[in-house]
């Protein structure tokens, strides 16, 4: 793998041994350290991250690379510099990998046009974020030990989610049945996908429950009474299966999607989606490092 721009090309088991090489991470195994070492790592995000960014660097720096990061507040292009001309300034710095987010579908293929580097894509507008499906996939192996026959419901604005868009080329390859549900204008054109009138009709049969926070930022509106309808609370956690799980990519908006008592009881795995991020990271850093000349 000489970068991960999109899971469209990533088949089975090519996902299959990068979660079990994150999760062999995740437990402590060191077989990748210095993976990247004598190597760096830029970071350019050109829109808002906490676990993205912070996780990638973490995860760049335990494989013994030097990190470089951008961000747009505080760079030279509130000068007026370019897109182009700050990915080719960063470029020049000489790093091997760079990790990009951007608000427009398709930014990193264009980074990776112009400077022939390793991209890994960090988010890219509505389209794709690669490492939050790894990282959920790794997740939910190392909670229920399978995603093979696991139904999972993703509810909320699929329509602007990267992270959706990620999920529903991996979890169905990894054998996982997709239902879709949320208000009719959230929802994308997706067919092949089972769509639920509302979360009630999903929640006693799902065995993850996958929340999405509305993009405002996207123009997405949640709309009059979004939580009575869409919103995952105590009574509705109440009626899922015994061993199901909830799980959101953050940031988490409470009162709207999830409330206190769903995304802090026992059945969230938000902040092992989190945890998770860096050694998923890990290991997708390592594998594009056997790539590098
Ligand atoms: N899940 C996710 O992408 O979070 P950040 O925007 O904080 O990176």
């Amino acid at each position: 793998m000489k970068s991960l721009i999109t899971t469209a090309r990533l088949a089975r088991p090519a996902l299959e041994a990068l979660i079990e090489r994150a999760s062999a991470i995740a437990e402590g195994s060191d077989r990748d350290a210095g993976a990247l070492a004598g190597r760096a790592v830029a970071t350019l995000f050109f829109e808002p991250s906490t676990r993205t960014r912070l996780s990638f660097e973490l995860a760049a720096r335990r494989l013994g690379a030097e990190v470089v990061s951008f961000d747009l507040t505080g760079s030279s292009a509130s000068k007026g510099e370019s897109e182009r001309d700050t990915v080719l300034t960063v470029a020049a710095m000489g790093p091997e990998v760079l990790v990009v987010r951007h608000p427009t579908a398709g930014f990193p293929d264009q980074v990776r046009e112009w400077t022939g580097r390793a991209v890994v894509n960090g988010g890219d507008g509505s389209r794709e974020h690669p490492t939050q499906a790894l990282a959920d996939a790794v997740t939910l192996m190392r909670r229920l030990g399978r995603i093979d026959g696991l139904t999972m419901s993703i509810v909320g604005d699929i329509a602007h989610s990267r992270v959706a868009g990620s999920l529903m080329t991996v979890m169905p390859r990894l054998g996982a049945e997709l239902v879709l549900a949320g208000p009719e204008h959230l929802l994308p054109d997706q067919p092949g996908f089972s769509v639920a009138a509302d979360l009630d009709e999903v929640v006693a049969v799902s065995d993850v429950i996958y929340l999405l926070r509305v993009q405002r930022e996207r123009g997405a509106s949640a709309g009059e009474g979004y939580h009575r309808r869409w919103g995952l609370d105590g009574k509705r956690t109440a009626r899922m299966r015994p061993d199901a799980v909830i799980m959101h990519p953050g940031p988490i908006n409470r009162g709207v999607e999830i409330s206190d008592e769903a995304a802090d009881g026992p059945r969230s795995l938000i902040l092992d989606q989190v945890a998770n991020g860096v050694p998923t990271r890990m290991a997708v850093l390592a594998t594009i490092a056997e790539s590098l000349s």
